[in-house]
């Protein structure tokens, strides 16, 4: 036995699992994988898998933290916690001068706001409107048979020309942009408007909050670096980066990681 220090965090998203673990003060290994209709068992899958890559035996964890949507399925978390502060953890660990955390993953989007000390003052969430998410450009991208790892690349393909999309339900924009299609306007304008239209509605939630920077993009979309360019024109600044291998989509596992280290340590001071 080894005497590391090692704790876990599993996100069980409405789209995506994911597990890390933390050993000392670094991350030892994390991974994703898609969300399925049994959360429990998709959690202990993780949990395995993230043990494994990163040679840790279960019986060297400390403590086990869980977040996101199925949170309460995690059956072998000893604590859940909520992704606003298992988000804001995270991207506060990576990238300490973070005041603003904005997560837009498959089904919500959430802002955070943290104080110098990185504790959370603020919450904002767009949990109603599907057309300010990832799984709203999921759809979208399906429907022009796009691949939504694509969006960024048709995004940056040409002049910054977003189309105005006049509809708020995602369902209506679907079928104005197969219209556009029809009517030929080019793709990467259409992608534009998308990107325009999910970035004006979180950049509304963020400026409800005021814009304090720096300001830092979690969540799968944050992969998506057309939304960030919209985003980072509707707010009039620019987003602040994860240094180089750092996965923006994993700050939710990461952080609750991280998390269930600080509640250990405060119980066993
Ligand atoms: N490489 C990529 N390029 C563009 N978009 C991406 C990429 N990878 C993931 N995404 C987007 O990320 C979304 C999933 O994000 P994430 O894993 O953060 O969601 P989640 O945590 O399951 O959802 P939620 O937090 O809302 O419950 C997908 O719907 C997809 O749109
Ligand atoms: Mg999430």
């Amino acid at each position: 036995m080894s005497n590391r220090f090692i704790t876990a965090g599993i996100d069980i998203g409405s789209t995506t699992s994911k597990a890390a673990v933390w050993i000392d003060d670094c991350l030892g290994a994390c991974v994703i994988g898609p969300s399925t209709t049994n959360p429990r068992e998709t959690a202990r899958e993780c949990y395995e898998k993230v043990l494994q890559m990163a040679e840790v035996e279960a019986g060297e964890v400390a403590y086990i933290v869980g977040t996101g949507y199925g949170r309460a399925k995690v059956s072998f978390a000893q604590e859940n916690v909520s992704e606003l502060s298992a988000h804001g953890k995270g991207a506060r660990c990576m990238l300490p001068t973070a005041r603003t955390v904005i997560d837009i993953g498959g089904q919500d989007t959430k802002v955070v706001s943290l104080d110098a000390h990185g504790q959370m003052l603020e919450y904002a969430m767009n949990d109603k409107c599907a057309a300010g998410t990832g799984r709203f450009l999921d759809f979208i991208a399906r429907s022009l048979g796009i691949d939504v790892k694509d969006l960024a690349r048709i995004h940056a393909s040409a002049k910054y020309q977003p189309v105005r999309l006049s509809s708020m339900c995602s369902v209506f924009i679907e079928s104005e942009v197969i219209n556009l299609v029809n009517d030929e306007i080019p793709l990467p304008t259409i992608v534009q408007g998308l990107h325009h239209a999910v970035a004006s509605r979180v950049a509304a939630l963020v400026k409800r909050m005021g814009v304090v920077q720096d300001v830092v993009i979690t969540g799968g979309v944050a992969k998506n670096a057309g939304v960030v360019d919209s985003l980072e024109r509707n707010l009039g600044i620019k987003l602040k980066t994860f240094p180089d291998g750092i996965d923006p989509q994993m700050m939710g596992s990461v952080g609750a990681a991280i998390i269930a280290r600080d509640i250990y340590l405060k119980r066993h001071k």
